[in-house]
Parts: C-alpha cells; structure tokens; sequence
C-alpha cells in the first residue's frame, strides 16, 4: 500500500518536473530512468524544503525530514530475530539478536551499525536500515546495535558523535558483552555516509583512550564523509550534481552539523572557509599526493585557501578528527582494525574514501577496498520497491559477505 502511494508520487513527480529532466546522471550508469525519476522526487523535496525556509514556514532540515518519516517502520520481533529498544547510557539504540537460544559458550559476533542522513537526517528506524540490521543477524549470527543518535541541527557536533561514544564505550564492557552473548574478539563499528563519518571517529578515539580494553576486530566505512577542509576535491566537482547528494546538499550537511551560522554554509560553497587552524592539516587532505592518479583526472590541485577569518566560531569543530576523520597524524592510523572501504564513482565523497584508503594503507592497515564504478550515493539505501537498485543488492551483499567473512 504505501509502497504504491510513494509509487504514485514518484510518478507525478517525475510528469511535474520534466524541466528537471536536464540531467547529470551518465548515460552509461544501470537503471537509470529509475534514478532518474528517485532525483527527481530528492531534488523537489529539497526545492520545497528551500522555499519553506525561505518563507519561514519551517526550516529546511524540518522538511527534508518527510525521507526519513516517509520511510519509518516500527521494528518487530519476528521468527528469526529478536528486536528490543534500549538505553545505553542514556542513548536510545536497538538491539537485533538471532531470535534462538544460543548454547552456552556459544558467543556471538557483532555490529555496531551508525545510521546515515549528513548527521541531519535518518534514523535506525528507517526500512532500508531496518532490513539491514536484520539481514545481518540473519547471515552473521550477529547481535546488531543501531544506534538512535540526536541529530543536528538541534544538536551540533560534538553531540552525535559523543552519542555514538557513549554507546560504543558501554557496549564494550565485558559484562554487557557477556549479557547479549557476544565475542569480545569479533566487535564491528560500521555505518554508512555520516554514520560511516562516526565509525572511523569512534574508531580512532578507542584507541585514543588509555582505560579501553576491548577493540574493534574491524571498522566498515561505506561511502563515508571524512574531511571537510576542501570541499572542491575532485569528486565534489565531478558530482557537483549527482543524485542523490549534489555538493549543495552535502555543504548543507556539513555546516548545520558544526553551527547554526548560515555563514559557515556561504563559505563551505566556495571553499573559503578555512582558518589559519587549517593551515598545518591540509597536507592530510592533499588530494594531489592522496588519490590515486586515475582518480586525479585532469584536475589540477590548488589548495583550499587560508582566510583570515575563517569560519569563525565553528573552526573548532572543523578541525577537531572527530568530525574529520583524515585530520589525524599517521601515527592515529597504525593501532585501527582491518578496514573494509566502500567507495562510488558518482559520489561527491569518493576521494574521501580514496584518500583515507591511501592513508591507512601507507599506515600498515589492512583494508579492503571496493569501488563500484556505477555506484552512487546512496545506493544501499535503495534496496526496498519501488525505489529498489541492483547496484544496491549488489553492495549489501559485497558488504555482509565481507563481514562474514573477516569478522
Ligand atoms: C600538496 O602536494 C603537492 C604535491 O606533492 C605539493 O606541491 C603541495 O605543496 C601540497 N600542498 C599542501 C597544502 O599540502
Ligand atoms: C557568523 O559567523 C561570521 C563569520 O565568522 C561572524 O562574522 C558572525 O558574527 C557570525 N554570526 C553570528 C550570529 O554569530
């Protein structure tokens, strides 16, 4: 039913729209009137979202919202997984265990899974996350932890990440551990985009922390955001405006999740927003040494510019690892687990990915390392009819496989 109802709306959508159908997206990329028709609904959302900003109707985070209510599922218990919402340490998750008694000794692996949606957006609660946290208990035997982390704008950084902190660090005891049947050798942190964006930063605070004891057997980033000192690597300007995150859109992201100063967003866009706090990080996102030469193209690398001002009252965030990730020394790089690296070709975030890949190679991380050339953004969100996408399955599949097996 409601599946025919977003159906319905794709389609007038698509009929209203024809102006939009002016597009970037490749000739050569699969499906693509399907994806198409998915940008067109993304793109008009975001049109509306804007207007009603502009007449201060509600602001534009409020009605991009309608993506992640319009996808919101109540997740239920069924035949083989168990499905309960907790509090750990005061932060909301939910706990997907195999719905079977599981003899004694018999421990278990597991996910800690970090929802994506630009630290704005999205929830665990969403069907697509919903339907992977259940395909992994089912696959892995894996007790699955999706975390509910508040979200920005409300809350800024640091306050998603210190969510998912806090729920890492409590899930890590070895008497929890032991309360849910899990292997304190076989523990993943792994998200998607911004949730990609909070697994490699929990991941490096761990190590960071003299009192942990249990580590993360391995870290999955899947198509992550990691740096937001240049905002014009050759990706951003290749998909400046790709579906289903156009570089507007992911500027948006960035700077509500640092500050209510619009300021920060006029700046992001012309990547002048970088202070003289930048200035000695710069080299950890120099893209001209970092991408692999293929994925250099002809771009010609000029650093971001130093301004004097900066971006003012939100430059702490900006250069803080928690929120960027690729901002630390190699030194932060050695002690991480084996990486599995998802990364797209239609993705303003690829080199992100790429570059931190690099990183951690030259670090003596292990990583795995898949890039899907006809992937884009999103993609493992677009698993459900009618907006389902092979490339999608595909993914998940890579993904989960992986997992099974190197976790
Ligand atoms: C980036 O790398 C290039 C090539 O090695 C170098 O010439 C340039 O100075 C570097 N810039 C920064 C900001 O690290
Ligand atoms: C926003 O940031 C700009 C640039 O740093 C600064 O000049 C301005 O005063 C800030 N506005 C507010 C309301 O804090």
């Amino acid at each position: 039913m409601r599946g025919n109802a977003l159906l319905a709306l794709l389609l007038l959508v698509g009929a209203l729209s024809s102006y939009y159908l002016y597009s970037p997206i490749p000739e050569q990329i699969e499906q693509r009137w399907k994806l198409l028709l998915t940008d067109c609904f993304f793109r008009t959302l975001s049109h509306l979202a804007d207007l009603s900003e502009l007449l201060g109707v509600k602001d534009y985070m409020g009605i991009m919202m309608f993506i992640t209510k319009m996808e919101a599922v109540v997740p239920v218990s069924d035949e083989h997984v168990r499905v309960t919402e907790e509090l750990f340490d005061g932060v909301q998750v939910m706990v997907y265990e195999p719905n079977c008694r599981h003899s004694d000794g018999d421990l278990r692996r597991a996910v800690i899974y970090l929802h994506g949606g630009g630290w704005c957006l999205g929830s665990s609660r969403m069907e697509p996350y919903d339907h992977l946290s259940r395909q992994m208990v089912k696959e892995l035997n894996a007790v699955v932890v999706s975390v509910e982390y508040r979200l920005a704008p409300a809350h800024h950084f640091p306050v998603p990440f210190q969510d998912v902190y806090r729920v890492v660090k409590y899930f890590l005891q070895r008497s929890v551990l032991a309360r849910y049947a899990v292997d304190p050798e076989r523990i993943a942190v792994s998200g998607d985009s911004a949730g990609g964006n909070l697994a490699a930063a929990v991941a490096q605070q761990l190590h960071q922390d003299p009192e942990q004891q249990v580590q993360l057997k391995v870290q999955a980033l899947l198509y992550p955001v990691l740096q937001a000192l240049d905002l014009n690597t050759p990706s951003y300007q290749q998909n400046e405006n790709m579906p289903i995150l156009p570089r507007r859109l992911m500027v948006r992201f960035w700077s509500e999740y640092l500050t209510s100063n619009k300021s920060l967003f006029r700046a992001m866009l012309t990547n002048s927003h970088n202070g003289l706090e930048s200035a000695s990080l710069l080299k950890f996102v120099n893209w001209s040494t970092l991408l692999p030469e293929s994925f250099r193209g002809s771009y010609r690398y000029s650093a971001p510019p130093i301004e004097a001002q900066g971006a003012g009252p939100a430059l702490d965030g900006l250069t803080d690892p928690r929120a960027s990730p690729l901002l630390v020394p190699d030194a932060a790089l050695r002690p991480l687990p084996k990486t599995y690296m998802l990364t797209c070709e239609y993705d303003v975030l690829r080199d992100d990915g790429l570059m931190y890949a690099t990183r951690l190679r030259h670090a003596g991380v292990h990583v795995t390392h898949r890039h899907y050339s006809g992937g884009f953004h999103g993609a493992l969100m677009f698993v459900v009819w009618p907006t389902d996408f092979d490339i999608g399955h595909r993914m998940t599949r890579d993904y989960v496989r992986w997992l099974e097996h190197n976790l």
